[in-house]
């Protein structure tokens, strides 16, 4: 008989759906190992920015999402008009790259290396950074004084909860930033909120469009028009774009993973990135051990929402993570994998499980393209 914990965890069962498409697995993987399909990137890609230019906003993907140079480039390539980065450290990786239209749209506080770094990039990249606080705005002043005015976009808080000022208030530290010699560029928010479930996306948009023609208004009554009004995560991508909102920032869209599928932001044959596990225990009934753990997937999901699933093994979630061994609950009237055998994992949520590997196994629709590297990752500071 399953151990409690798992009989438990697959009563609540999880999110096992179905018409996900695997991808071959080279014979010589050696686990666990990214795999990525390049021909559904290629086409995440395509169907994101088709999407922009038919609304007619600007396109600029988060990079947090792939930390990769040669997905940076497809995207640019595509059309977007720059890229968004959520480190200094990954705007240095892109800048170093060549890209040379940054944001940097997290609210950052200008420390004396911070201030040295930032200009650094400055001085080979148009580079706009996000703003919450008239502390950081005195900071990034100081670190930009004498040259020509830094960029900044005021963050506002559309419900999410986590950073922005509110909207009404985004022309207030717009004067401040303006006062101080900072050129305030427009507002931006993110509607983390539309992750939540299915009916998320859609009442997330609705606040993302209202918040930004606040925080617009809020900066003409300060005399300072908004050049940029930009939101946008995966899930509110396909209803925000239009206005006021000038520019989409989606990330996960290029990869896709078990989390946008749960919300309606993507449909299964779209998820483009695995990870490859070998079974290295069935000594537990209704389980397999296979050798992705925290180390290797991240800490997204619950015991009850499941961690990933194997969906070449129809039924069977991770139900639990160890450092170095996943928990695949596979139910009753499904064969279990034997040791030894190779299952192709879909995350819950893509961005963490990026940050862990080094390196991707890169194919494209079966062919095999080779070994890139995840440039930025880490890079956290
Ligand atoms: C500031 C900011 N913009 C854009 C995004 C992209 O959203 P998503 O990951 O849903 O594509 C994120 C995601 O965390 C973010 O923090």
């Amino acid at each position: 008989m399953a151990p409690d914990g798992i009989t438990t965890a697959r009563a609540a069962l999880p999110f096992a759906p179905s018409g996900i498409v695997t991808p071959t697995v080279p014979p010589d993987i050696v686990t666990p190992a990214i795999l990525l399909d390049f021909a559904i990137v290629d086409a995440n890609i395509r169907r994101m920015q088709a999407h922009a230019t038919a609304a007619g906003v600007d396109l600029r993907p988060h990079v947090k999402t792939h930390k990769s140079v040669k997905v940076g480039r497809q995207q640019v390539a595509a059309g977007s008009t720059g890229i968004t980065a959520g480190t200094l450290g990954e705007v240095e990786v892109f800048a170093e790259a060549g890209f040379d239209d940054i944001f940097f749209a997290y609210p950052v506080f200008a420390t004396r290396a911070r201030a040295e770094r930032l200009r650094a990039v400055r001085e080979v990249a148009r580079l706009r950074v996000g703003l919450d606080s008239p502390v950081a705005a005195d900071a990034l002043a100081a670190a930009f004084s004498g040259g020509a005015p830094l960029e900044v976009v005021i963050e506002v808080d559309c419900g999410a909860g986590r950073c922005g000022v509110p909207p009404a208030e985004a022309g207030a530290l717009a004067a401040h930033a303006r006062s101080r010699g900072l050129l305030p560029a427009g507002a931006y928010t993110y509607p983390g909120h539309g992750d939540r479930d299915a009916a998320a996306p859609a009442e997330a948009s609705e606040d993302e469009l209202a918040a930004l023609a606040t925080a617009a208004n809020a900066m003409r009554a300060e005399g300072i028009e908004p050049v940029i009004l930009s939101g946008g995560s995966t899930p509110t991508s396909s209803r925000s774009a239009r206005a006021p909102l000038t520019e989409l920032r989606p990330g996960e869209y290029v990869y896709n993973d078990l989390g946008k599928l749960r919300v309606g932001a993507c449909e299964p044959a779209d998820l483009a990135f695995f990870v490859a596990a070998t079974v290295v225990s069935d000594a537990v009934a209704g389980q397999v051990i296979v050798d992705v753990g925290t180390k290797a997937l991240g800490r997204e999901g619950s015991d009850q929402r499941g961690y990933g699933t194997a969906p070449d093994v129809p039924g069977a979630v991770l139900t639990k993570l160890n450092e170095y061994h996943g928990y695949l609950a596979v139910p009753e009237d499904v064969a279990r994998p034997r040791v030894g055998d190779i299952l192709v994992i879909a995350p819950n949520h893509v961005c963490p499980v990026v940050n862990l590997f080094d390196e991707m196994v890169v194919h494209e629709a079966g062919r095999p393209v080779g070994r890139w590297p995840v440039d930025a990752r880490g890079h956290l500071s």
